[in-house]
């Protein structure tokens, strides 16, 4: 029969193989978030649409064309979100966690949607692993979060990437900006897409990020935020220029970034790669500071970024770098017969209780074909028993790798025997593939006995 379906364009299936590979990456981001203070949120994939209108804003793409929205049975416009910060904002703000002693952190790691062209490292549903911080005005908290970034970079060990980063100013330098933009696009009106022309009126910023060709060479051109910063804007980025310099972390001002998304104020930034195409962009940040309040709040400076793991394990992959391996089945018990089974089965409910890796069979293959599987599945070690075992009480466990065998007692103690067993033939392996040189280690088998 054909197959049922296929996944809808856009999406993409995460194998058994390539899971570790995610959970490796998710997990050293989670864990550095939380020695910078960050707490997971989970929030809900939908929310009413109004929040993104609000927040990532009406005259963006992601809400102009990207949104997955609907109407729920109960007649409720919603949206699947399509990035994580105006959710984070929400449920902080609905729960009352901005009322407690500021900055409050928190991080996500969640599935966004966007009805994007699919492309390379560009999906219609994607994973982001995103932090947010808020109630800190200062550009040192910039510095913060920028090297949290650089940080998750470095421990999964990436170094071809590039950080950029600019000031897109706060309302007050906007409006000498905006008019600027103003005033430059009046003599190219003819030369915007249709999007754009309406863009011009209510919000000309976004006509730097709309993805039409000629849209995209009108805006090489156009004026710069950074000619029109504030003194205190200004002074905000370079202050966090200075951080940066004195953390070592390299960067470069792109004045052309200005982000896709509404809510942004002063800072922004992208970590960029060249290696994985088009959509080299791995991470995207900012500050917010209007957001909170825009959304009902008191007024809170917040910034934050998000970066796309898919992109970010293509990098990986094509960086050659390393993921940990999986871990290995510690013993295959092989069984000859119903009896045998029944003990079989056993044993390993009783390794499992004790957390070893433990597989018998439980699709009736016979004993051959028992150990050609345990063969296939890399078990260290493999116990066959039969009637003649289970009898005696024992059995024959064997070594995979160095074809060693030895009697185990598969009475009460066996968990405790095997667990011997593997102690001491790991030490062994170790104390055979020891350094004589390395001092550093400690294993009690180095420096004697080699
Ligand atoms: P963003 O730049 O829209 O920012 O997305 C952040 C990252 O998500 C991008 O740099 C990219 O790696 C990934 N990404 C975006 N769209 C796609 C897609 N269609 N397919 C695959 N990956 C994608 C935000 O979402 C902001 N909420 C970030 C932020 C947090 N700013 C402040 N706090």
């Amino acid at each position: 029969m054909a197959l049922l379906a296929k996944a809808p364009k856009g999406t993409h299936d995460i194998l058994p193989s390539e899971v570790r590979k995610w959970q490796y990456v998710e997990d050293t981001a989670m864990d550095l978030a939380e020695i910078y203070g960050f707490q997971e949120i989970r929030t809900p994939n939908f929310e009413d649409i109004n929040l993104f209108v609000r927040s990532v804003g009406d005259t963006s793409d992601v809400v102009q064309k990207e949104m997955y929205e609907f109407e729920d049975k109960g007649g409720r416009h919603l949206a699947l979100k399509p990035e994580g910060t105006a959710g984070a904002v929400r449920a902080c703000l609905e729960n009352g966690l901005l009322n407690e002693t500021l900055p409050v952190r928190v991080c996500y790691n969640g599935r966004n949607y966007r009805y994007e062209r699919p492309q390379s490292g560009r999906y219609r549903e994607f994973n982001q692993f995103g932090v947010e911080m808020f109630g800190s005005a200062e550009p040192s908290a910039d510095a913060e979060i920028i090297d949290l970034m650089n940080s998750i970079l470095e421990h999964l060990q990436i170094d071809e990437y590039h950080l950029e980063i600019n000031s897109i100013g706060c309302p007050q330098c906007r409006k000498a900006y905006h008019k600027a933009l103003e005033e430059y696009y009046a003599a190219h009106k003819n030369e915007l897409c249709k999007t754009c022309l309406d863009r011009l009126e209510k919000n000309p910023m976004r006509l730097l990020d709309c993805k039409e060709e000629n849209c995209q060479k009108l805006a090489e051109n156009a004026p710069k935020t950074l000619d029109y910063l504030c003194d205190e804007c200004k002074s905000h980025f370079e202050k966090l220029q200075k951080y940066l310099d004195a953390m070592n972390i390299k960067y470069a001002v792109n004045p052309k970034i200005v982000r896709g998304l509404d809510y942004y104020t002063k800072t922004v930034f992208e970590f960029v790669c060249d290696k994985i195409g088009a959509q080299g962009t791995i991470c995207g940040g900012g500050r917010y500071d209007g957001l909170v309040e825009q959304l009902g709040g008191k007024p809170t400076p917040a910034i934050g970024f998000a970066i796309g793991l898919e992109r970010l394990i293509m990098l990986m992959e094509s960086c050659n770098a390393e993921f940990p391996a999986p871990p290995e089945c510690e013993i295959y018990i092989a069984a000859m017969g119903e009896k045998a089974l029944d003990t079989a089965i056993l044993l390993t409910h009783d390794l499992r209780k004790r957390t070893f890796f433990a597989q018998t069979d439980t699709v009736g293959r016979s004993v051959k074909a028992q150990m050609k599987y345990a063969d296939k599945i890399g078990a260290k070690y493999t116990l066959v028993l039969g009637d003649e075992e289970i009898e005696k009480g024992s059995a024959i466990l064997k070594n995979m790798a160095t074809g060693e065998t030895s009697e185990i007692s598969i009475g009460q103690d066996f968990v405790d025997d095997f667990y011997d067993t593997l102690v001491r033939d790991e030490e062994r392996d170790h104390r055979f593939g020891h350094d004589d040189d390395d001092d550093e280690c400690d294993c009690g088998y180095c420096h004697h006995e080699h």
